[in-house]
């Protein structure tokens, strides 16, 4: 099933709720929550307190993409909050395998990320645990960056291999996904399509989510 993700790192924080409302109303079906430490990636934004207040104004899946080292530590925490869905960066993640099942006993679903320079094979021991594979479609730390084409075989590759080994994971891409970009994404097999800058750049969140669900829903019937 496809489900837009709309980004709140580009949201007016003055109004996040009622960017979210409006991103809602337009078809967006989860809530992507940008967390970053200003160590992985050079930028800090939110943390707990907000995914806590998020959980009060939506109750769409709080998608909280970790981008932050020792994730572990915070983890019962963002749980606590009301995240629904919880990725780590396989890039920091020294006990991969620990940290999903992390996630998991606290009830969250259990997401994996690779930045655009990680192969896809490092993920091949884990592919089973996880409940999603979020593939960066840009180096990730900032909003409104250029897509990078070159990770689409990526997609394509994590959907054969989940056919090959009969496994229920989804695939999630995140960064650069606009009008221009997200059809192709949809016909390498990603369904849940991260969208910051497309949905909250310019204009209304609405007509905004709108038209991308619409152009990624005809991508469908486009797939070979
Ligand atoms: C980047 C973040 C993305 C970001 C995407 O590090 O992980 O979720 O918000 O923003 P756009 O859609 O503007 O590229
Ligand atoms: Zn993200």
């Amino acid at each position: 099933m496809i489900e837009l993700a709309p980004s709140i790192l580009a949201a007016d924080f003055a109004h996040l709720a009622d960017q979210v409302r409006a991103a809602t109303a337009g078809g967006g079906t989860v809530v992507h929550v940008d967390i970053m430490d200003g160590h992985f990636v050079p930028n800090l934004t939110m943390g707990p307190p907000l995914v806590k207040s998020l959980r009060k104004v939506t109750e769409l899946p709080l998608d909280c993409h970790l981008m932050i080292e020792n994730p572990d530590l915070f983890i019962p925490e963002f749980c606590e909050a009301g995240a629904s869905w919880i990725s780590v960066h396989q890039e920091v993640c020294l006990h991969l395998n620990r940290t999903l099942h992390l996630i998991k006993s606290h009830g969250c679903l259990a997401g994996v990320v690779i930045n655009p320079a990680t192969p896809v094979d490092t993920l091949c021991e884990v592919l089973d645990i996880a409940d999603y594979i979020l593939v960066m479609s840009v180096n990730p730390g900032f909003g409104a960056q250029r897509f990078i084409p070159g990770v689409v075989h990526k997609i394509r590759r994590l959907a054969d291999l989940r056919s090959q080994r009969q496994l229920p994971y989804r695939i999630e891409v995140d960064g650069g996904i606009d009008l221009t970009t997200i059809a192709e994404v949809v016909r390498a097999g990603a369904e849940i399509l991260v969208a910051g800058n497309a949905v909250f750049g310019k204009g209304d969140p609405k007509v905004n989510a709108g038209n991308l669900l619409k152009t990624a829903v005809e991508a469908t019937f486009l797939k070979v």
